[in-house]
């Protein structure tokens, strides 16, 4: 077993194994957090990995109940952090109540929100199912609720006591959810870590659940890399903002599809954008962005959309961006894989105009796909 501390206040422990939950870990190490362990999850795992997590505690002397939401984006809602709250309270759990949430990015923002707010804020402990939960969401201590004004606009910055990654959770992921976890490790290594690029353009085929030893390794690289950013900004007053690479540009093409393209699609193509934008800026050698380019060919990312069609409406999208600053849209650029660029003590810029244009020209020929309806 693998363990990483992230140090915040209070700090915690990432532990990353294969066939973690089998262990008595949670019993052994974290019964003391209460009288009463509530398991929170979407209805899609309830019934099966919510089911088996609690046999398994069960069997340790842990007796957990089981309360789901239904499952998807669009559910993490003030709504069902009420609904949620109600079904504690009316079965009178106290602030003797441990949370335990399993699922993905979803689950543990509300679940997390729902546990810093309930009694004025209960302990939670993380169990991340998702590629992306276990390398981004599950890290940091964000937690929050969309709302039809924007996303994850209402909630807190607390932090879980532990969090359990365990890779045979992943063996039933599908490979859409697969690809949104890949792209966030993939910017993890081209904001922080050439050597993780490296690894993941070269043992590509090896990054899976069949190849526990080297997926294992590569989610705690990325942990890592996640745990040492928030660590240096836990708030996102400077250094966490590299977190954004390739979500300027990211978002606004979520917005103008609809979000109905994946997040990691949408991602991955506004990395190659911002490293477009780095390349223009004389930044970035035109040799890397081939490489950038390159991984995610190989991960098989579509890297198709026709957000760039309508330049207008493009920026209009990116000024709802949540880092624009006095109407000026912020980017993080590239100066080499794993160097962000720094300009002024800030990891985030604006470009000039004509370079934005010809980037939307640009990314319209290369990504441009059938017309929006
Ligand atoms: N707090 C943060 O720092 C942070 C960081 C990144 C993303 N997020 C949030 O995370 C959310 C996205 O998370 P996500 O991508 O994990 O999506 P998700 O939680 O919606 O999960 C995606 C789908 O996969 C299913 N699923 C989960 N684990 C599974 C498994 N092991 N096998 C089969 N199916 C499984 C879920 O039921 C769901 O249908 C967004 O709301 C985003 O805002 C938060």
């Amino acid at each position: 077993m693998q363990t990483l501390v992230v140090n915040l206040q209070p700090s915690y422990t990432i532990y990353l194994a294969h066939d973690l939950l089998k262990t008595s870990l949670i019993f052994d190490h974290y019964r003391h957090l209460g009288h009463r362990f509530v398991i929170i999850t979407d209805d899609q795992l309830a019934a099966t990995s919510g089911q088996s997590l609690q046999d398994n505690l069960a069997t340790q002397g842990l007796n957990c109940a089981l309360f789901s939401f239904p499952t998807g984006e669009e559910h993490k809602t003030r709504e069902t952090k009420q609904y949620l709250e109600d079904s504690l309270l009316k079965q009178q759990y106290g602030r003797d109540t441990c949370i335990i949430a399993l699922g993905g990015g979803v689950v543990t923002d509300i679940a997390g929100f729902v546990a810093a707010t309930y009694c004025r804020g209960v302990p939670i402990l993380y169990i991340p199912t998702t590629l992306l939960a276990m390398v981004d969401a599950s890290i940091g201590g964000k937690t929050a609720v969309n709302t039809p004004y924007g996303k994850n606009l209402i909630g807190t910055f607390s932090q879980p006591k532990a969090v359990f990654i365990d890779t045979v959770t992943l063996e039933t992921l599908p490979e859409k959810e697969w690809k949104n976890g890949v792209v966030e490790m993939i910017k993890h290594a081209l904001i922080a870590d050439e050597k993780i690029f490296k690894q993941l353009s070269d043992k590509r085929s090896q990054l899976n659940p069949e190849h526990p030893e080297f997926l294992l390794e590569m989610i705690a690289a990325s942990c890592a890399i996640k745990k040492f950013i928030v660590e240096q900004d836990e708030k996102e007053a400077g250094m966490r903002q590299l977190l954004n690479f390739g979500h300027t540009i990211g978002h606004a093409i979520e917005i103008l599809e609809n979000y109905k393209i994946g997040h990691g699609e949408a991602v991955a193509i506004g990395i190659l954008v911002e490293s477009y934008i780095s390349v223009k800026k004389g930044f970035l050698n035109q040799e890397i962005f081939e490489q950038i380019e390159k991984i995610f060919q190989d991960y098989q990312l579509p890297l198709a959309t026709c957000a760039f069609q309508n330049p207008e409406k493009f920026k209009q999208a990116l000024i709802l961006d949540k880092k624009t600053l006095a109407n000026q849209v912020q980017y993080v650029l590239l100066d080499g894989i794993g160097k962000p660029h720094m300009e002024n003590q800030r990891y985030v810029m604006p470009i000039p105009e004509a370079i934005l244009d010809e980037t939307i020209s640009w990314a319209d020929n290369r990504f441009g796909a059938t017309p929006l309806q």
